[in-house]
């Protein structure tokens, strides 16, 4: 077992994990912070995907040790701390960007890095960024207008929800 510290959504914390905890085990077990999901483990779904100082990563990629010391934001760190709700994830509501709802949280996480990137992207640049991000149930279109509409609301344009 080794020790292992983090900040995750702007508090320490701290847990003994074994060497082969990955960091969305350690995420969801050790911290019960369940809204990163497990869609695949093998690196493919996205649905995991938080950011690690400051950047989009699966989280079923990396082992808990690998982040000692790393700033983490997964979705429980997106609203605020009264409830309400990012600019991103009210796109996704408004724009009706989910169905099941499985892969909202690293379509989140994977969009808010995009957006931190890039405040104007193209549709076809959403969506070779959401490459790495399987949706089974949306056909990706409201994802994409939810992001392009956020990403407009953030730049200080005004979009109307359809
Ligand atoms: S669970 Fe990490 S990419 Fe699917
Ligand atoms: S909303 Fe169901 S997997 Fe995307």
């Amino acid at each position: 077992m080794a020790s292992v510290s983090m900040t995750v959504n702007g508090k320490a914390v701290s847990g003994e994990v074994e060497g082969r905890t990955l960091l969305v085990e350690f995420l969801r077990e050790g911290l019960e912070l369940t809204g990163t999901h497990v869609g695949c483990d093998t690196s493919q779904c996205g649905a995991c995907v938080v950011h690690v100082n400051g950047e989009s990563v699966k989280a079923c990629s990396v082992l808990a040790v690998a982040v000692d010391g790393a700033d983490i934001r997964t979705i429980e760190g997106m609203a605020a701390p009264d409830g309400t709700l990012s600019v991103l994830q009210q796109a996704f509501q408004d724009h009706h960007g989910l169905q099941c709802g499985f892969c909202t949280p690293g379509m989140v996480m994977s969009a808010a890095d995009l957006l931190q990137k890039n405040a104007d992207p193209s549709e076809q640049e959403v969506r070779e960024w959401l490459e790495g991000n399987i949706c089974r149930c949306t056909g990706y279109h409201n994802i994409v207008k939810a992001i392009l509409a956020a990403a407009a609301t953030l730049r200080g344009e005004k979009i109307a929800a359809e």
